[in-house]
């Protein structure tokens, strides 16, 4: 059966519709313009506030003739057959500019080249995958590309955000009074991860993260990725056969990333 007989089977989008529906109707078109189902993951729908998942069976006979994605989304950008963290941060990544301000601001401050590197790639996961421990999952999927002491302090900044210390210049941000109200308290295993930091051999390095990040940091500044290639090169350590096939312990994190609708 090809795509015209396929169009048959969905809802027209009429004026008659909620906004909502209006949504569902289009997303459903659009799907069937696609050469293959593309599928969403059970996390994908949790995050829409449902415990729910579509059958295979169900699906495939929703959409006749047609197989399962299991490779590229046809609805992203294109990634290069073997991508560099520089491919990841051009076509995957939501939005760069606050870990390009970060990343500048480390270097303008006179930083090491690892430090520049943690507060350049330090909220990667927020703007590529889960905001939700996002400095857990930012240091596992960099972790067997870069030394201890980058990863270790991008795991710890998560924690170390919410608690001052003035002795290295930083206070609690008023961002977070203004995100999470001024009674919010953070979770214990947040609170443990703090104390464990503070005796981490890399804690000013997690704390210079924390210092550097700033989002009230000149917003009309333009910083461009060039301006970083020369120490990601020294620093982060790009695996020849591309990031995502290189069978790292991490390498199915960044190919989830890539290929994020693929059926299995
Ligand atoms: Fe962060
Ligand atoms: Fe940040």
């Amino acid at each position: 059966m090809g795509p015209q007989a396929a169009h048959a089977h969905h809802d027209k989008v009429t004026s008659q519709m909620t906004l909502s529906e209006r949504a569902d109707a289009l997303e459903e078109q659009m799907m069937h313009d696609l050469e293959t189902v593309v599928t969403k993951s059970v996390l994908a729908n949790l995050m829409d506030g449902r415990v729910e998942m579509a059958g295979g069976a169900a699906l495939q006979s929703k959409y006749p003739g047609k197989y399962f994605n299991m490779g590229a989304d046809p609805r992203l950008p294109p990634m290069p057959e073997k991508p560099t963290l520089l491919d990841y941060f051009k076509n995957r990544f939501a939005s760069t500019n606050h870990l390009l301000q970060s990343g500048a601001l480390a270097l303008k401050n006179g930083h090491s080249e690892k430090v520049v590197l943690a507060c350049l790639l330090h909220d990667i996961a927020v703007v590529s995958f889960i905001r939700c421990d996002h400095g857990y999952w930012g240091a596992q999927m960099i972790a067997p590309y870069v030394d201890e002491e980058v990863s270790e302090a991008i795991r710890m900044h998560q924690a170390l955000r919410f608690f001052p210390d003035e002795s290295m210049g930083y206070a609690y941000p008023d961002m977070y009074v203004k995100y999470f109200g001024k009674d919010y308290k953070p979770e214990p295993y947040i609170v443990e991860e703090y104390k464990r930091a503070r005796n981490s051999k890399y804690y000013e390095t997690s704390r210079l993260i924390c210092v550097n990040d700033i989002y009230a940091f000149d917003p009309n500044a333009q910083v461009n990725l060039e301006a970083f290639e020369d120490v990601i090169g020294r620093n982060f350590k790009q695996p020849k056969e591309g990031l995502g096939w290189d069978n790292s312990p991490s390498a199915h994190m960044w190919r989830t990333i890539m290929w994020p609708t693929r059926f299995l």
